[in-house]
């Protein structure tokens, strides 16, 4: 059975491309084997106030257990509950040459985009996203397709490693979906959806109002040729909502668009669609919200469990290093 690891950061809402590009995966395919956590440490790039960080922290683990993460399968776990990520991360900084930290378009967009400060955690960020994966011997990491050269930086890193130190890591590989791996803006269709974007009616929050997700999907910025046919190049803004009408009714894009004939039609089913696909979870969030000390227990229980396995990695990598036993 494969080792899965993933994890998510407590910042912003929760949007539909998180949704689709990672947490339903991580539903469908939780097995004992399955680890998922929610990085705060991640977060801490920029200030935050810690207010709204111990709130956010607490939400999205209802979320990710209302979505239908199963505790008594998935280890669902708070990163800076398990020092091992930090202490690893630093080896993993350590590992990682800076001119591959500074190669990394998350970083490059990020740091272009923000005004005065910039943190040093911008620039390690990856290498601690390296330690989350690499402490689970994780061989899949299901993440949306923005993640991507952050995983292949975890192979270059595990590799160097193991290659100058002995054998200590799993090479980990991407598993990303087919359909909804990169779910676009609504409003600006050639821009990926993003918590942190400042684009609400282009965002779908998992936890929005029904008639918020139907106004934002009949809104939806399209072409005007007015042929639906699944052209993601040409016709990015058609395309998201053929995704999103795909993954609701679990068939393809492309047979998606064989049944539609005009857009009205197509985004009135694709509102209706996605409402049905999230009110289970929105009822799931409303009882649990209710219950903040059985999600308490979850993320204790679980940082005892990722603990162990993480320990135990982190003691191999001590070893492999040659740092001294007290
Ligand atoms: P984060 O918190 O930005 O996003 C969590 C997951 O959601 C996916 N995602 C999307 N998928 C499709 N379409 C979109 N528009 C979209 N937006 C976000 C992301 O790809 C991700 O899978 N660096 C990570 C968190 C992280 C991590 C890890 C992930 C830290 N350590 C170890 C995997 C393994 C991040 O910021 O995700």
């Amino acid at each position: 059975m494969a080792r899965i690891l993933s994890c998510i950061q407590p910042t912003g809402d929760v949007q539909l491309g998180n949704y689709f590009g990672a947490i339903r995966r991580w539903v469908e395919d939780q097995t004992p084997e399955s680890f998922h956590g929610i990085v705060d440490l991640h977060a801490l790039t920029v200030p935050r106030d810690p207010v709204e960080m111990r709130a956010k922290t607490l939400e999205l683990a209802q979320i990710l257990l209302a979505s239908g993460l199963d505790p008594t399968s998935t280890t669902l776990f708070v990163q800076s509950h398990v020092h091992e990520h930090a202490e690893l991360g630093w080896i993993m900084g350590c590992t990682a040459a800076l001119g591959e930290l500074e190669r990394m378009t998350q970083f490059k967009d990020k740091s272009a985009r923000q005004s005065g400060f910039i943190s040093g955690g911008l620039l390690l960020y990856p290498a601690l996203m390296a330690a989350d994966i690499l402490l689970y011997d994780a061989d899949e990491v299901p993440v949306g397709d923005d993640q991507r050269q952050h995983i292949e930086l975890t192979r270059d890193v595990a590799g160097r490693f193991n290659a100058r130190y002995g054998d200590t890591f799993v090479v980990p590989k991407a598993t990303i979906a087919r359909a909804g791996a990169r779910i676009m803006d609504l409003q600006n269709p050639t821009n990926k959806m993003s918590k942190s974007a400042d684009s609400p009616q282009g965002t779908v929050l998992v936890l929005d109002d029904p008639k918020d997700i139907e106004r934002k999907i009949k809104r939806a910025v399209t072409d005007t040729d007015n042929e639906v046919r699944y052209d993601p190049e040409t016709k990015p803004g058609l395309a998201n909502l053929l995704q999103i009408l795909a993954v609701c009714t679990a068939t393809t894009p492309d047979a998606v668009a064989g049944r539609y004939q005009q857009y009205g039609p197509l985004k009135a089913d694709t509102a209706a669609a996605l409402v049905e696909y999230l009110r289970p979870v929105q009822r799931r969030f409303a009882e649990l919200e209710s219950d903040p000390s059985y999600v308490r227990k979850v993320l204790s229980d679980g940082a005892d469990k990722a603990q162990s396995v993480a320990a135990v990695t982190l003691a191999r990598a001590r070893k492999a290093l040659g740092l001294l036993e007290r």
